[in-house]
């Protein structure tokens, strides 16, 4: 982020309180924080206690004995599908909606929660019968149709553990994550809708699973999409098929609060994408509660939507979990924004009166881009609280958001969290906190943030510095799949000493005069293209992957819609000069990360260049690309090998 709009960010002075009304009815009193000031761990305790139920309460809340790895609740035992379907049959709110799903053709299924616990037990015993049960990996590669939800549902229920791989992310990308978690059963779908076409998401499993010793015994077909697909017989399963086969019946059993419940895979700095693990006890407390209290949700009233894909954190918290976990009718949409018309969220949230609304910056910047009259031409009078995740959200933005689609009266809540943190840390409560836009304002009840100096000392305003968790969460990651060097070494070597353990999240950050915390963005490598993670060196990885490149350098730049866009530079392979015009080149290797990684990581643009700014020590000076491709004058350029090689590569682009 530029120092201009730091400074601006800093200087916000509107402030919006929240009505009288609102507070009056809000679930989160402001006693709140005092409470949990008061007695951390013992508030979470309490949340575990009330908003949960254990199969066998647990007597020991917090052992961090064994830091950096948490056990919360230890000795409690749990089933988390339990938690989010019988339980609110058999306290008589069976015949809630549990799931109003749309379609993006325009076809729809609404779910009571009896019938999507009808539905989660027969999948589990398709799953047991399948040989799945307690630990075992099975990964799901599915649209945003509601046996998504039942497939993980179902996994859960059966103690298994999910990984689940966004329906965007390539066959490649989708192969390594199968590999990685060593996942005996892949549940997909023929396709899934999206910009009016089906995309097919079997034969990307096809070829996932195409080299030899793939660990997968079966992959079981949802039909959705009605596209052809290709059957290896003996390993291939229908859904549907299956489904009709086995017992309605299924006894959810109790396991205990540390059993895995899931990986998810997100980009870190090195190439290698880390799978993320979650357990279940802290992880659903933890969901239900901010669920809960940052959403003001009233499930007897409320429709909640939540736009994130299930095959992202945001989707596995605050679609999957949380609300279900809370017993709260939600809305669930298959396809893109825009089809078939610019205004389907907003008639969407008019057809189902949606009162709560969460959703990401980049999506509420090109609508503000599209202009008003769209929303404007819907009723949207059913919102009352509005939310914001993945990226910093611009003032602008949020001043459009609360007066467009908030009617100039929902509070707007901006959370911040990530993969790790399992569910949200920093965040205003509507009813309580004084709004600001731009700032994520104030950790949770229960959540312990610092903003720490280069030194690990802590800064005081308006100073910024690096964000860290100093104090244990209950929905903290348990550690990277596989890999708990990279665990301790990426998230805990860089603040803690002795046996004072302190979580650096990899953002930076300010705290303002008010003590609001105003969220800087990440300060490694890491890049957040419309609230998508990525890494540079993973897209690097792709792009020399391919037998043109010699070389290449990916950066984040600032865009206006997505918040940053990959820019990737490269060096072409001196036998391949000349083969090309630079612009086919820079196609086919947009085209080729693409195919390798996901839609979500094609660079906006690929630069074909006959150097890059290296330092003496050979580090690619990615700062100065970051100047480039921003269009920005040149930072230092003293410490370069060759500090020519900056005017040969600017002059060559302009
Ligand atoms: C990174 C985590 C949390 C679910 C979606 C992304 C950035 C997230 C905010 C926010 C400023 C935010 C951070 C964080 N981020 N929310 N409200 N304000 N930045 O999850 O893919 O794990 O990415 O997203 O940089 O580290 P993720």
């Amino acid at each position: 982020m530029s120092t201009n709009s730091i400074d601006s960010l800093l200087h916000e002075s509107r402030r919006f309180p929240p009505t009288a009304e609102f507070s009056a009815g809000a679930i989160a009193k402001p006693e709140i924080y005092d409470e949990a000031k008061a007695d951390r761990v013992g508030f979470w305790a309490d949340q575990a206690r009330d908003l949960l139920h254990w199969h066998k309460p647990f007597t020991e809340t917090l052992d961090w004995s064994g830091a950096p790895v948490a056990r919360w609740f230890g000795d409690g035992e749990l089933n988390v599908a339990y938690n989010c379907l019988d339980r609110h049959v058999e306290s008589g709110n069976g015949d809630r909606v549990a799931i109003h799903w749309e379609g993006e053709p325009g076809d729809t299924r609404s779910l009571t929660y009896a019938e999507l616990t009808a539905e989660v037990k027969r999948a589990a015993n398709v799953l047991a019968g399948l040989g799945i049960g307690k630990g075992d990996r099975v990964a799901i590669y599915m649209p945003v149709i509601p046996e998504a939800v039942v497939a993980m549902l179902a996994v859960a229920r059966l103690g298994a553990v999910h990984s689940v791989v966004f329906g965007g992310f390539s066959s490649e990308s989708l192969r390594s994550r199968i590999d990685d978690a060593s996942a005996k059963l892949v549940i997909t779908a023929d396709g899934g809708w999206r910009k009016g076409k089906v995309f097919p998401l079997k034969a990307a499993v096809d070829g996932a699973l195409a080299a030899e010793g793939s660990t997968v015994e079966h992959v079981l077909v949802v039909r959705r999409g009605e596209n052809e697909v290709e059957w290896s017989e003996g390993r291939d399963l229908w859904w549907h098929d299956e489904m009709a086969k086995v017992a309605a019946e299924h006894v959810a059993e109790g396991f205990e609060a540390e059993n895995p419940l899931f990986i998810l895979y997100t980009s870190g700095t090195t190439g290698k994408p880390k799978g993320i693990l979650h357990t279940s006890g802290g992880y659903l407390t933890q969901v239900a509660f901010t669920h809960k209290n940052v959403f003001d949700l009233h499930p007897e009233r409320d429709v909640y939507w939540c736009t994130a894909d299930v095959g992202w954190i945001t989707g596995h918290s605050y679609v999957v979990y949380g609300p279900l976990a809370n017993g709260a009718t939600q809305v669930m949409y298959e396809g893109t924004p825009d089809t078939p018309h610019p205004g389907r969220w907003w008639e969407l949230i008019e057809k189902y009166k949606v009162s709560i609304f969460y959703t990401a910056p980049t999506a509420i910047r090109s609508f503000m881009k599209l202009g008003r009259e769209i929303p404007d031409g819907f009723d949207l009078s059913s919102i009352r609280v509005l939310g914001s995740v993945g990226e910093p959200i611009n003032p602008e933005a949020w001043i459009w958001y609360r007066d467009v689609i908030g009617a100039g009266t929902a509070p707007i809540v901006d959370t911040w969290w990530q993969t790790e943190t399992g569910g949200i840390m920093i965040s205003a409560l509507p009813g309580i906190t004084t709004l600001k836009p731009g700032s994520a304002q104030v950790p949770m009840p229960g959540i312990k943030i610092d903003i720490l100096g280069e030194d690990g000392t802590r800064v005081d305003p308006p100073q910024g510095g690096l964000l860290v968790v100093s104090e244990p969460w209950p929905s903290m990651l348990r550690g990277i799949w596989g890999d708990p060097e990279r665990f301790r070494e990426t998230y805990w070597s860089r603040f803690s000493a002795g046996d004072t353990w302190k979580y650096f999240a990899g953002d930076g950050a300010h705290v303002d005069s008010d003590g609001d915390i105003v969220l800087l963005g990440r300060v490694d490598d890491v890049m957040n293209v419309s609230g998508h993670r990525l890494s540079t060196q993973e897209i690097e990885s792709a792009l020399v992957s391919h037998p043109m490149v010699a070389e290449a350098a990916v950066v984040g730049a600032a865009d206006e819609a997505t918040g940053q866009a990959v820019v990737a530079f490269v060096i072409l392979r001196s036998d391949q000069e000349g083969a090309q015009t630079v612009d086919e080149a820079s196609t086919i290797l947009r085209a080729h990360v693409a195919q390798q990684i996901g839609a979500i990581a094609r660079p906006r643009q690929v630069f074909i260049v006959a150097e890059l700014p290296k330092t003496r020590s050979g580090k690619i000076m990615r700062r100065l690309l970051q100047d480039v491709a921003e269009g920005r004058e040149l930072g230092d350029t003293t410490t370069l090998t060759d500090t020519s090689v900056m005017q040969i590569i600017t002059d060559k682009l302009n």
